[in-house]
């Protein structure tokens, strides 16, 4: 089911974006996604992995904007647990709310899944989705150290914790 996403969150009255959709990622959209992927990540995923989050049965959502894919999100759940896998908006469309609406989508799909909590990995050097997770109610509760390839060496990882207690920031 496609969502006018923006419609459900607290601000809507102020955020209302009719063109933006969200809808489940298919096949034939890996071209695109691919190329946001690549602009977005100094060590990217390859088309392969995605192939492979849609085998599997991962949640893999897109967000469209006019039709045309502008971002993805991807994540697994465990029983009561879920991990977000992949989170990424278009550069040229970043700063718009889109990532804010993607990830809420994401968070409201699991509270009615009954999902009690969620977790992801972030690099301590991406401010960008730091804020953006710190606006939408995540904690750090770990770090993974030499989780991430980076230019010279490896990077840790930031375990980042957001409860689904049923309500949204
Ligand atoms: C992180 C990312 C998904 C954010 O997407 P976005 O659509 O630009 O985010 P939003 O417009 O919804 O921003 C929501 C909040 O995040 C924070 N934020 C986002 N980008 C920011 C930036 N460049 N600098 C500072 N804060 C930023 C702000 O708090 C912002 O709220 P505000 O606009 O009211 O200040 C996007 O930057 C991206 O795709 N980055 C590359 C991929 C990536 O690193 N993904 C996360 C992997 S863990």
């Amino acid at each position: 089911m496609a969502v006018l996403a923006a419609g459900f969150g607290p601000l809507m009255a102020v955020v209302w974006q009719p063109q933006v959709a969200i809808r489940a990622m298919r096949r034939d959209d890996l071209a695109a996604v691919i190329e946001i992927e690549q602009s977005a990540y100094s060590h990217p995923w390859s088309v392969g992995i995605f192939a492979d989050c849609l085998r599997v049965g991962y949640r893999c959502h897109v967000v469209t904007d006019r039709g045309q894919i502008v971002g993805y999100a991807i994540y697994s759940t465990a029983l009561a647990e879920a991990h977000l896998l992949n989170l990424s908006v278009s550069p040229q469309q970043r700063r718009q709310g889109l990532g804010s609406i993607l990830l809420e989508h994401v968070m409201r799909e699991l509270m009615l899944a009954g999902v009690d909590r969620i977790f992801l990995e972030v690099r301590p050097s991406n401010k960008p989705a730091l804020r953006l997770y710190a606006k939408e109610g995540f904690e750090k509760v770990g770090r993974r150290p030499g989780y991430y390839p980076a230019d010279s060496g490896r990077e840790d990882a930031l375990v980042l914790l957001r409860n689904l207690d049923g309500s949204l920031v």
